[in-house]
């Protein structure tokens, strides 16, 4: 049986999704079905379409379902009693894209095996790769505006944390602005000036302990309250 079968048998027997522990991937507005990686490297790979492909493939996040056949996932696991983490819920749950979302919204291009996707942090693609694939079709057709139904592209300590939390047995302190730096793959070709570049990477996640936000914080506050 394949990982998608197992996620929707799995699925199935829950009759309530809410009650589902394996959903943390719910959160974006509608962009139709989830299409995979290898249907995004189509137009968004090649130093001419900005490399966003290239970049994802050599992060963690594209190892993420390999990193479950390791050793030390056999021994996290095993202290858990689970035997095959590349077949429990218990893991892929945050090691592969859309775990136990209903089969109905995953297309047949959708490929688990390669780990954490693009769509984990972008939301379903489908809407998007018909929206600019007819464009494309049409030479001269100016593109229209993306927006975020279409496709979802903000840095949010939200999206991270449906997986960088303490529920991950191996958790580390979670730091959206210094984690971004590492996975950070902007278009080269859209000119942005430093300012946008640093009201972008300036991150409104909560006060963070790792890079010392809640130290700044607590000064301000002080300073504020005298
Ligand atoms: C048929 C071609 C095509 C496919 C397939 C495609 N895209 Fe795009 N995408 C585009 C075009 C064209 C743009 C606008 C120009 C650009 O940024 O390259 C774009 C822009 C984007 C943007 C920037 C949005 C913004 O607000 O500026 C993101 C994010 C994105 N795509 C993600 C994805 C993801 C994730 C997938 C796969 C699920 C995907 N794309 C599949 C053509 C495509
Ligand atoms: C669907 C779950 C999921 C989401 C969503 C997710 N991650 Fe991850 N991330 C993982 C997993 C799993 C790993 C470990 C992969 C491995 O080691 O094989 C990881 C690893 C990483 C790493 C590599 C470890 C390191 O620090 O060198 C970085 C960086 C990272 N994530 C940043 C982010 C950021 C930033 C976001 C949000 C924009 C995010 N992740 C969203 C699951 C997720
Ligand atoms: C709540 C989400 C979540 C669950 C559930 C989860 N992981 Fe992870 N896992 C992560 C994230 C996020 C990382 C990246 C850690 C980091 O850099 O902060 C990770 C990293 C790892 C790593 C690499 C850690 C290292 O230090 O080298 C292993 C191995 C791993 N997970 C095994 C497992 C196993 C086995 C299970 C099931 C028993 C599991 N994970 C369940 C989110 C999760
Ligand atoms: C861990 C989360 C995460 C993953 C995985 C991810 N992205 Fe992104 N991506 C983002 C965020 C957040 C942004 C918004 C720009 C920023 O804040 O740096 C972004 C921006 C983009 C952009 C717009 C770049 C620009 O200059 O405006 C494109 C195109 C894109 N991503 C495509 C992809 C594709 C294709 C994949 C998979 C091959 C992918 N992303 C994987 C989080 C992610």
């Amino acid at each position: 049986m394949n990982l998608l079968a197992l996620a929707s048998v799995g699925c199935g027997l829950l009759l309530l999704p809410l009650l589902s522990p394996s959903q943390p991937e719910t959160t974006f507005p509608a962009g139709g079905r989830y299409i995979g990686a290898a249907m995004c490297k189509n137009c968004h790979n090649g130093a001419d379409k900005g490399d966003a492909y290239d970049h994802w493939s050599k992060t963690e996040h594209a190892k993420a379902f390999e990193t479950l056949a390791s050793d030390k996932a056999k021994e996290v696991a095993k202290q858990l009693g689970i035997e095959d983490p590349q077949k429990s819920e218990k893991c892929l749950k945050c090691h592969v894209t859309a775990y136990g979302v209903d089969k109905k919204e995953i297309k047949a291009s959708f490929k688990a095996e390669m780990g954490v996707q693009c769509e984990s942090c972008h939301g379903p693609g489908e809407d998007h790769q018909k929206k600019r694939f007819a464009e494309a079709m049409k030479p001269g057709t100016t593109p229209s505006e993306i927006t975020a139904d279409e496709i979802h592209a903000s840095r949010s300590i939200d999206t991270c944390g449906k997986c960088h939390n303490k529920e991950s047995p191996t958790y580390k302190p979670f730091c959206l602005k210094e984690r971004m730096q590492k996975i950070e793959h902007l278009d080269p070709r859209k000119k942005r000036t430093d300012e946008e570049l640093a009201k972008l990477r300036a991150t409104d996640g909560p006060d963070c302990e790792v890079c010392g936000a809640t130290k700044d914080a607590a000064a301000k506050k002080e300073g504020a309250d005298k």
